[in-house]
This record gives C-alpha cells, sequence and structure tokens, in this order.
C-alpha cells in the first residue's frame, strides 16, 4: 500500500510508528501484528502529521531523529491536534535527557535503542490499556476549582497519567497532593493496581528497611514471619512517598537504588525481587533547597523529581473557594442526611479573603464547625470562625504600642503578605521580618496573634 492509499483508506491502523530507518519499522510492525496490531508507518514529521490528521490511532510511536524535524515535534504536535492519543518516543541510548523533555511534553513513556521486544510489547500494552480501562473520573475524590491554574493542573494530571515517569508533587500542607496522587494513579494505565501511600515521616527509622522492602522471619528480633514490603505491596500500581523530604539519608540510598534497579532485597533474603512500580512524592518542603543543603540527596532527587507538580495554595486562587466551600457543605450535608447549608454573602465574602494557611484541609474544618454553631439553613459571618486557634493562645502582656499593632494585624493583606513572605524564605522569620521591614519581635506578635506560632 502507498502513502496515499493508506490514507484513504477506511480501515483503522491502530498504531503509527514513525522512523526514517526502514530496518527498525519493520521490526516494530512485525511484533505489533504478533500482538495483533496493525501499523501504519511513516519515515518523517511530515508524513506522520498527514497520516496522524487523516486517520484515527490508538497508539504513536516515533523515533526522536527525523530527516525533516525531531520526534518532540511530534509529541507536542500531537498534544495539541490529537490530545487523547498516547504518543512514546524512542531514544538513543543514553540520551535520557531527551526522553526526559520529551515526558515533560506529555509523551507517556520511552523507549531506547536498541529497542528491546519485551520492553516495546509492555509499553504498548500499557498504552492500549490506559485509553481503554481509564474512568473518565477518578472514582474517588476529584480535584474541583475553576481557576485557570486548577484547570491547568488537571489538564497536566491527565497528561502525567498517562506516561510513567516518577512525579513530585509540591504544595503546602492541605492543598490536595494526595487528591492529586491519587488522580494520577486512577487516570493511568495502573488503576487497577494497588496504589499505596506511606508517611516517610511516619515510620521509625529503625523499621524503614523492613517496611519498605519487607523481610524474612527471624531476620532480626521480633521478625516472627516473613513480611511483605510496601515496595511488593505496590507492584503493578503506584507507590506514593508522601512527604518524601522526611527520609533519613541512609534510607535514601537504599530507595535509590531500589529504585534504578527496579529490584529490592527483603531484610534478611539473599536475593533481590524485581518489583514494578510507579513512583509518586510529595513534600511542603523545597526539595531542591534541602539538597543544596546536603539534606537530601541529589541523586534521588533527580529520580523522584523529573517532573514537578507545584500545588498552588488556596489564597493564590480564591476564586477556587466557592466552588469547594460548596461541595464540601454538600458531602456534610449527605453524611447528616439534612439539606445543604448555604453561606451567607459576607460569610463568603470574608472566606475570599482568609490567606489560609492550612488550605483546603482549613476550609473543610472551618465550615464543619461552622455547620456544627450553625442555627438555620444558612451559615453567617459569625458562624465563621476565622481565628480558630486565637481562643486556644495565651495572650501577650499588653504594651500601648501593641494597640497600633494590633490594628495592623488585622488586616488581611497583612496577613498574606506576612505568609508570602514567610513562604519565600522558607519561614525563616529573621529573614522575613528584614523582608518585610519590621522587627523579628514584631513578626512573632503577628504570628502569635494568628495562631501560628
Ligand atoms: N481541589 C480539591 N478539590 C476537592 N478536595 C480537595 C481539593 N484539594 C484538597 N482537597 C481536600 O482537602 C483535604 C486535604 O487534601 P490532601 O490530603 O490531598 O492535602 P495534602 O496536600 O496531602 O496535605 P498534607 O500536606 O497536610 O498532607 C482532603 O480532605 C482533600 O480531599
Ligand atoms: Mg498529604
Amino acid at each position: 500500500m502507498t502513502q496515499e492509499d493508506r490514507r484513504n483508506s477506511p480501515v483503522a491502523a491502530d498504531v503509527l510508528v514513525i522512523d526514517d530507518e526502514e530496518d527498525i519499522r519493520e521490526l516494530i510492525e512485525l511484533s505489533l501484528l504478533r500482538m495483533g496490531l496493525a501499523c501504519d508507518s511513516a519515515g518523517s514529521v511530515a508524513e506522520a502529521r498527514a497520516l496522524l490528521d487523516a486517520r484515527r490511532y490508538r497508539l504513536c510511536l516515533t523515533d526522536m531523529r527525523l530527516p525533516d524535524g525531531d520526534g518532540l515535534e511530534l509529541v507536542e504536535f500531537i498534544q495539541t491536534r490529537h490530545p487523547g492519543l498516547p504518543v512514546a518516543v524512542i531514544t538513543a541510548f543514553g540520551s535520557i535527557e531527551t526522553a526526559i523533555r520529551a515526558l515533560k511534553l506529555g509523551a507517556f513513556d520511552f523507549l531506547t535503542k536498541p529497542v528491546e521486544l519485551k520492553g516495546l510489547r509492555e509499553l504498548v500494552a500499557n498504552a492500549l490499556r490506559s485509553r481503554e480501562d481509564a474512568p473518565a473520573d477518578s472514582g474517588g475524590r476529584q480535584l474541583l476549582g475553576c481557576s485557570t491554574v486548577l484547570a491547568q493542573l488537571r489538564q497536566q494530571i491527565e497528561r502525567l497519567a498517562r506516561n510513567q515517569a516518577p512525579v513530585f508533587i509540591h504544595g503546602e500542607s492541605g492543598t490536595g497532593k494526595e487528591v492529586i496522587a491519587r488522580l494520577i494513579h486512577s487516570l493511568g494505565p495502573r488503576a487497577k493496581g494497588p496504589f499505596v501511600p506511606v508517611n516517610c515521616g511516619a515510620i521509625s527509622p529503625e523499621l524503614m528497611e523492613s517496611e519498605f522492602f519487607g523481610h524474612k522471619k527471624g531476620s532480626f528480633t521480633g521478625a516472627a514471619t516473613d513480611k511483605q514490603g510496601l515496595f511488593q505491596a505496590a507492584s503493578g500500581g503506584t507507590l506514593f512517598l508522601d512527604e518524601v523530604a522526611e527520609l533519613p539519608l541512609a534510607m535514601q540510598v537504599k530507595l535509590l537504588r531500589a529504585i534504578q534497579e527496579r529490584a529490592v532485597r527483603p531484610v534478611g533474603a539473599h536475593g533481590e525481587e524485581a518489583v514494578d512500580v510507579r513512583i509518586l512524592s510529595a513534600s511542603h518542603r523545597d526539595l531542591a533547597q534541602l539538597v543544596a543543603d546536603g539534606r537530601f540527596r541529589q541523586d534521588l532527587f533527580f529520580r523522584i523529581n523529573v517532573i514537578t507538580l507545584r500545588v498552588p495554595p488556596l489564597r493564590e486562587r480564591p476564586e477556587d473557594i466557592p466552588v469547594l466551600a460548596a461541595h464540601i457543605l454538600a458531602r456534610l450535608a449527605e453524611r447528616e442526611g439534612v439539606a445543604p447549608r448555604r453561606l451567607s454573602a459576607a460569610a463568603l465574602a470574608s472566606l475570599r479573603q482568609h490567606p489560609f494557611p492550612g488550605n483546603v484541609r482549613e476550609l473543610e474544618n472551618m465550615l464543619e464547625r461552622a455547620c456544627a454553631l450553625c442555627e438555620g439553613d444558612e451559615i453567617g459571618l459569625a458562624d465563621i470562625e476565622l481565628h480558630p486557634t486565637e481562643g486556644l493562645v495565651r495572650p501577650l502582656p499588653r504594651h500601648d504600642s501593641e494597640a497600633v499593632e494590633d490594628a495592623a494585624a488585622d488586616s488581611d493583606d497583612e496577613r498574606i503578605r506576612v505568609l508570602r513572605t514567610l513562604d519565600e524564605t522558607r519561614w525563616n522569620r529573621s529573614a522575613a521580618a528584614r523582608r518585610l521591614g519590621m522587627t523579628l519581635r514584631q513578626l512573632r506578635y503577628r504570628l502569635h496573634k494568628w495562631g501560628m506560632e
């Protein structure tokens, strides 16, 4: 069949293979044929574009170096013109940077040359599964919000769900990092496999190796039976390393090895076991800074941080507050079997002004309290306590100058300004105070007043 015939043929092929080397094209076509898949092939960017626009495919596989351009162009073209189509790239051995660039542009996976048939078959099976199994939504909790940043985040999540690259989710506490990790898992080809979240800050350092990799009976005091590790438990699915910055350095080395080798050795075992997991991680901390400070290993950082998703704090997207509040109120009402309560205009307006250091979780807690306090079906300004911790904080001895301080500290703009600066200085109070043009005592006073010490 000529290219022209193919373009006009009504029979859709499954896979489009783009490579300028005839041998490689044939090899790939043959192995796909054995999987029962029909292929079209193209030898250049121009040919591929024409075929992509003319016919429907279930998967596209492209070489990087083509006579009239490169594979990255095609990845971009597909993202804009055929966004649902999974695309994988074939890169020269050792050019991992190119592979990463492709993943960032939206490719779902990559193969290195020489192409191994086993890897090829796995990749293809994954790609086709991800299309067929991906549910319309995660089934679990959705990522709600109508701000532009959130819409972009949702798009990124969908794209990242299709590929297998490690993703580091960075955001303040309560911004939805775990919701996002679960979405990436449940929208991708591993959705039917397990999602195993692990709070790296909550495991005692002595038990960490056994928790992650498992152990053999009798390998240490207390090891009464063989135990499976988290890696094995997540096999075929996703391991979510929450609070990853809290990993002790010694454990970071072992984790890096497991991720690189795709194998783990249970404590007390002689051999290694192969594991197939996708790694997602999250932290509220700035990992790059921890690397600079020597508190996080750079090699592990590069491994887990191939792609970073930044989750903006709620105060940077107040447009999301009404949607989130409505859903939270509906959920609370459903739980109690009553009609959802409404927020008064004044209450909503003041929520939109609140800086929410605890982000969406704080909003949830605040609304739950408000529902408990509120008598009618409308939550008013009086029902939402915007400084819930204030009552718990012992008041400071007052000096006259503090009355002036009080007035300044009461303004929301001020709070936002202070919180931003603290974020920027990673909560280095002296540095923040300098930047804000106040004394350390003044800054402390404000934080104390806001219940944030
Ligand atoms: N965009 C969102 N849509 C719906 N619910 C959200 C959203 N963001 C956060 N939530 C809810 O807020 C709460 C906190 O979210 P999550 O646990 O994912 O945050 P986190 O970033 O992991 O926080 P932490 O750092 O404290 O662990 C959860 O109940 C979650 O369902
Ligand atoms: Mg979390």
